[in-house]
């Protein structure tokens, strides 16, 4: 076997390299704080991806600390650190990845004609140079290396075949072939791919890659025709996040090989009934809703609303169904929770949403569900699910809410008073006024912290019909250039907002820590 592919059965495995922590966490409004990362890598590797981008580690003090947090608990994926073609990048990399069971260090420098020009100002020569300088030195400490040449698809292709070759040379063992700017056309991709693959020197001893970005809207479709053409490893995110209008979609180009591996004969390690909880994790943690009609884990990727569809699908679900709910992990349980399930019910229930607790997390768990219950006839799985995450992502309490109240109307404004007890066990009550309930009780919260972080997103749904919905709120806020998100849940929509905020104040007062930084 050359090392540029792997079988399974007859069928070729293409490596998933997912970089939802690092190009998806680095668009505007995706980020994450450091325990929603790793939480994120422990569903990625549960989800069977071959590789994750963990971070940027020489982007930033965070970055290299969460990079480092990933590495030391990942087993089952290699975790990848990205570098520009700099020896300190390369060293922050080495430091984050020393604990990583597989790590992989993840060059790129850019090799199009308008980066070399106006953003590298170097020559063709000097990018191949340092292109292989920065690999040779990365290969003395670890032995996966990956180059990227930044801007391939507007790049001279041989060129790119010359670099790749030089690459693969001084030691990498991936070269990824980036569509940065989502320019590419599918037929052409493809075109590209094969032409890349067949002349480039030594390309039979490395893998392929290729990582494409959507700005229109074909990223999944061009990683797909690259694979048709040649690619081993396809870069992608959960729910398309990343730049501008993102990357390829990780659970798209998933069960595009999945559902027809007649066409490509190949498909993947994943387990795809992670990718449903996968998919809301990433979205709870970024804040970031999944549009509805999003392909595989849009809410109505398995709805059928015309009554025509509905007759095909009871007489057989093949008749619209091109792949089942169940395969993504979408659980269609029909029995129907209430105050008076118990807990086993509860707890497989759970287990079925993609939910795994220990014993006493599964307590408080069932302690709210029941009182949830309580208000509500029947739970839904999107209840339970809601509660359950409101545990995935664990960020110490600085600040607890004891209890709140609001006084509004149409005349007089609103004040809001609240009580919220500080980790030191010392309890804080402020009264403030503002222009409406929320106004009026995050300005009393603020007081109590002391600090005016931005709220840069308020955001409130509701997570089923009818009006003993829970409400849900998303927020995010900002502080000196740093940003937060919040979630909070409550059958009372001030309540599931003041949680939402504390959620993003907590995370806040965490990260600006001594505990954080250490
Ligand atoms: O889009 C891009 O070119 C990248 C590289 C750093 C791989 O994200
Ligand atoms: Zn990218």
């Amino acid at each position: 076997m050359s090392n540029n592919k792997t079988q399974s059965g007859t069928r070729n495995l293409v490596r998933i390299f997912d970089t939802t922590l690092r190009d998806g966490e680095q668009s505007p409004g995706c980020s994450m704080n450091p325990q929603e990362k790793l939480e994120v890598a422990k569903r990625l590797e549960k989800l069977g991806v071959d590789v994750m981008e963990a971070g940027f580690p020489a982007s930033s003090p965070g970055d290299l600390e969460s990079v480092k947090a990933i590495a030391g608990i990942i087993k089952d994926s290699t975790v990848a650190g990205l570098c520009r073609s700099l020896e300190k990048d390369i060293d922050t990399a080495r430091e984050a990845l020393a604990h990583a069971v597989n790590p992989r260090v993840h060059i790129f420098l850019a090799t199009s004609p308008i980066h070399m020009e106006y953003k590298l100002k170097m020559t063709r020569d000097q990018v191949l140079e340092q292109a292989v300088s920065a690999v040779k030195y990365a290969k003395k400490f670890c032995s996966d290396i990956e180059f990227s040449a930044e801007d391939a698809f507007r790049s001279d292709p041989d060129f790119v075949c010359k670099v790749f070759g030089a690459a693969i040379a001084a030691g990498a063992s991936t070269v990824n072939f980036p569509d940065t700017v989502g320019y590419a056309m599918p037929v052409e991709f493809g075109e590209r791919i094969r032409y890349i693959k067949e002349h480039t020197p030594g390309m039979e001893n490395a893998w392929l890659s290729v990582h494409c970005h959507n700005d229109l809207g074909l990223a999944v479709a061009n990683s797909l025709a690259a694979i048709q053409n040649g690619a081993t490893q396809a870069e992608c995110t959960v729910n398309g996040i990343g730049e501008r209008a993102g990357n390829a979609s990780l659970e798209e180009i998933v069960m595009s090989l999945r559902v027809r591996t007649d066409v490509f004969n190949s498909d993947s390690r994943i387990d795809t009934t992670q990718i449903y909880t996968a998919s809301r994790l990433v979205s709870q943690v970024t804040g970031v809703k999944v549009q509805p009609n999003k392909a595989i884990v849009g809410e109505n990727a398995f709805a059928h609303e015309a009554g025509i569809h509905q007759h095909g699908v009871l007489a057989n679900r093949a008749t619209y169904e091109i792949m089942t709910p169940q395969s993504v992990g979408i659980s269609q349980n029909q029995m129907v929770l209430g105050k008076h399930s118990g807990r086993h019910a509860f707890e497989e229930r759970l287990k079925d949403l993609g939910f795994t607790v220990d014993a006493e997390t599964l307590e408080t768990i069932f302690a709210q569900f029941k009182d949830l219950a309580d208000k509500k006839k029947v739970v839904s799985d999107r209840d339970i699910e809601a509660l359950a995450m409101g545990f995935s992502s664990v960020v110490p309490e600085t600040w607890r809410l004891d209890h709140w109240a609001v006084n509004t109307g149409s005349a007089l404004g609103a004040s809001g008073v609240i009580r919220l007890t500080h980790k030191d066990g010392q309890f804080y009550k402020v009264i403030a006024l503002g222009d409406g309930p929320i106004d009026s009780i995050f300005k009393a919260i603020n007081q109590i912290i002391g600090k005016e972080p931005d709220l840069d997103l308020y955001e409130i749904g509701a997570i089923t019909g009818g009006s003993t919905s829970q409400g849900e709120t998303m927020v995010k806020i900002s502080l000196d250039g740093r940003h937060w998100n919040g979630r909070g849940v409550s059958t009372d929509v001030i309540e599931s907002s003041i949680k939402a905020y504390l959620a993003a104040i907590n995370a806040m007062e965490w990260e600006l820590s001594a505990a954080f930084s250490q």
